[in-house]
């Protein structure tokens, strides 16, 4: 029988305000979103999902925009094309477009419309080939590997496993910098700088409140485009064996992209390519140590690791909030969606939309139709969704073997962000 992933919510140590749970019948919709946005909310949204699920799939917030939160509603408006991703024209009134981090974001296809985001797509797509992700799995074990015996260098060796030690900071963040690090390749020494730069970065999808609430991100974004545009100058006059190399030979002879376009999508890349496959590592180990059968199944059973996997993406996502701004008014399954105004879609509250989930609090391996909405869906669905799943499938598995007795040492914490979320600390003991 699944169980109900108690842990997931419930609170557990993080900050100290209140959480108001879905039994507060007199929460509002602007008061619930409020209070999501709070360091506590984004620490423990699942309550809040359930308090704004019972105001319906859509919830309108005057002036400032509508929240979507049912599936079904959120697949009509990602495949929508009237529904824009914010971009440098959607910015042009929010003043982002003077922050260097929104700069650079508006430079790539996420953030990009029709018809910039289609030449974007067309000229990045080879890099996400199947072919490619398969090869890429060596890449992805070795770097497992090698980080799993660094954390056996941590452990203090008692008899109850010494530590404890942060997975979070020794393995989660490490597999995917050090894969990603390699495909681009980005020398050692320089990769844990530019990955917490990757992570300041990621501040920027937060809602912004006040303006220096972007300057972490800015600075982030500072370094790793001074960074990559180093690395294009010097892979134009010596070209090595890695993407970059193959990016800007390919960008010289097409001029699919202008430089900064092309600096912008490296940028892209080692983001994308790491911050989210580091969160989801953590949240699928939080998983398997909560659920130790499940845990167990992965070091043996390929099928089962991908099951838990899409199970993971469904209940605990590294990314739970899409913006889109809306390029004319729109009727989305009955509510109007006014032209210009913002529509804030909760991919983890779709997740769990009891129409189409059975039991949808359950973490439920064995769920058949199981397709999360965790790598969006339409014409920006995830590129890197199959590297993303290879990297934690190969990588969880290679963990809970060589540590078949960890356990959590404290509850985990989380950043302080709800839009790109994930652990900033795990203490386990590893018990090797
Ligand atoms: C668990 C890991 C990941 C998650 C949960 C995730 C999630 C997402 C989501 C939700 C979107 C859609 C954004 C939107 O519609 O506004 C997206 C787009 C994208 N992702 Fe990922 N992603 C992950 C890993 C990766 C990796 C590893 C890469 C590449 C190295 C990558 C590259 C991209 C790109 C290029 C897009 C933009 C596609 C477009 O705009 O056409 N992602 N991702």
């Amino acid at each position: 029988m699944p169980a109900t992933d108690h842990q997931l919510t419930e609170p557990v140590t993080g900050p100290a305000e209140p959480v108001r749970g879905p039994a507060e019948p007199e929460m509002g919709p602007a008061e619930a979103l409020a209070e999501l946005f709070t360091p506590a909310g984004k620490h423990h949204p699942y309550p809040l999902y359930d308090a704004l699920w019972g105001l319906g799939p859509v919830i309108p917030l005057g002036p400032a925009g509508t929240l979507v939160l049912g599936y079904d509603e959120i697949c009509t408006a990602l495949r929508d094309p009237r529904f824009l991703v914010t971009d440098a024209a959607v910015h042009r009134t929010t003043g982002m477009n003077d922050h260097s981090s929104w700069q650079c974001f508006t430079k790539i296809m996420m953030f990009s419309n029709s018809p910039d985001h289609e030449r974007m797509r067309r000229f990045a797509g080879w890099a996400y080939a199947p072919r490619l992700v398969a090869e890429r799995r060596r890449l992805a074990v070795g770097a497992a590997e090698r980080w799993t015996a660094h954390l056996a260098t941590l452990d203090g060796g008692g008899p109850d496993g010494g530590g404890p030690v942060d997975l979070v900071e020794a393995f989660a963040t490490r597999v995917p910098i050090t894969v990603t690090g390699d495909l681009l390749g980005i020398p050692e020494a320089d990769r844990m700088e530019l990955r917490g730069a990757v992570t300041a970065t990621t501040t920027a999808f937060e809602p912004v409140f006040d303006r220096d609430e972007l300057l972490p991100a800015d600075a982030g974004m500072d370094v790793l485009v001074d960074y990559l545009a180093d690395l294009v100058r010097d892979r134009r006059r010596r070209p090595a064996d890695d993407l970059i190399s193959v990016m800007v030979r390919d960008r010289d002879a097409a001029g699919a992209l202008s430089e900064d376009e092309l600096v912008a999508s490296l940028v892209m890349f080692l983001i994308a390519g790491v911050q989210s496959p580091s969160d989801l590592i953590g949240n699928a180990v939080r998983l398997a140590l909560h659920h130790p059968a499940e845990g167990r199944r992965m070091t043996t059973d390929e099928e089962h690791t991908a099951a838990f996997i899409t199970e993971t993406l469904r209940i605990d996502p590294p990314n739970h909030v899409l913006t889109r701004s809306a390029a004319t008014d729109i009727d989305l399954h009955g509510h109007r969606v006014a032209a210009g105004s913002r529509a804030l879609l909760v991919l983890a509250a779709a997740n769990r939309d009891p129409r189409r989930f059975t039991d949808p609090a359950a973490f439920d391996t064995a769920r058949e139709d199981n397709r999360p909405l965790s790598f969006g869906l339409g014409p920006h669905y995830c590129l890197g969704a199959a590297f993303a799943r290879m990297q934690v499938e190969a990588a969880v598995p290679v963990l809970l073997r060589r540590f078949p007795r960890m356990t959590l040492a404290a509850p985990p914490t989380h950043r302080d962000q709800l839009v790109t979320r994930g652990f900033a600390r795990m203490e386990v003991v590893l018990g090797s």
